[in-house]
């Protein structure tokens, strides 16, 4: 795969196919605002899409920027947030509202090691607000994204000794033009077409510069590590 052509089919596929999400600004347009990203991120780390929805819509219209999550009641958030599970998220996203609000006068740090020192935010989650809300070429690599780098690459085992390797080749995949679409583009695809079982080439925009597409192993790739 060439680092130039992929990101440019890549993102003129997702202006027109990119997924419509509550927290999500359209294609091509300022970046959302970093307070819903940030809400959106930390609901979706261990939690579905579709789960997610109308949490995040409640949760906006509840407390509509961090200034008033902050100010919430602890055990009202958490009483919203029955149902998502994993409830020391609930407990890090109003520690971390306060951090923001007291600390950062509200705003959101805009790069990852800033954000990484915050409540609830791991590397994964600060690159993902990094590159989403401030439109930082931060390198976002999910399961989604790996499954997607290692079929561009046709790298057959997800052995945890090539994860930094396909991580490498995400960030040379990485633009410096519009590099939160650009994550946000590898996610859409990962979910709706480079899907584990049955990946829908047909619909790619990058079958052409795919590895594992050439060798017509797609579907079989990549095989999970033998635990
Ligand atoms: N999973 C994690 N972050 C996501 C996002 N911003 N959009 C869609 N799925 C995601």
């Amino acid at each position: 795969p060439d680092p130039d052509t992929v990101p440019q089919l890549l993102l003129r596929w997702y202006d027109r196919h990119a997924r419509s999400l509550p927290w999500r600004a359209p294609p091509g347009s300022a970046p959302a605002d970093p307070y819903a990203v940030w809400l959106s991120e930390i609901m979706l780390q261990q939690t579905t899409v579709t789960a997610v929805i109308p949490y995040f819509r409640t949760f906006l219209q509840r407390w509509p920027d961090v200034a008033a999550l902050a100010a919430a009641d602890r055990d009202e958030v958490l009483a919203a947030w029955a149902g998502l599970g994993y409830y020391s998220r609930a407990r890090n996203l109003h520690l971390c509202a306060q951090q923001v609000a007291g600390l950062h006068g509200g705003r959101f740090p805009v790069d990852e090691a800033g954000l990484l020192a915050l409540p609830g935010i791991g590397p994964y989650t600060a690159a993902a607000i990094a590159a989403i809300a401030f439109d930082r070429p931060a390198v976002v690599v999910d399961g989604n994204v790996e499954r997607v780098v290692a079929r561009l690459f046709a790298e057959s085992d997800l052995l945890p000794a090539v994860k930094p390797r396909l991580r490498q080749r995400a960030a040379e995949l990485t633009p410096q033009r519009r590099p939160g679409d650009f994550a946000q583009a590898m996610m859409d695809l990962g979910a709706t077409v480079c899907t584990p079982r049955s990946p829908d080439c047909l619909l790619c925009p990058l079958s052409g510069q795919c590895g594992a597409r050439a060798a017509g192993i797609a579907a079989e790739l990549p095989r999970r590590a033998a635990k």
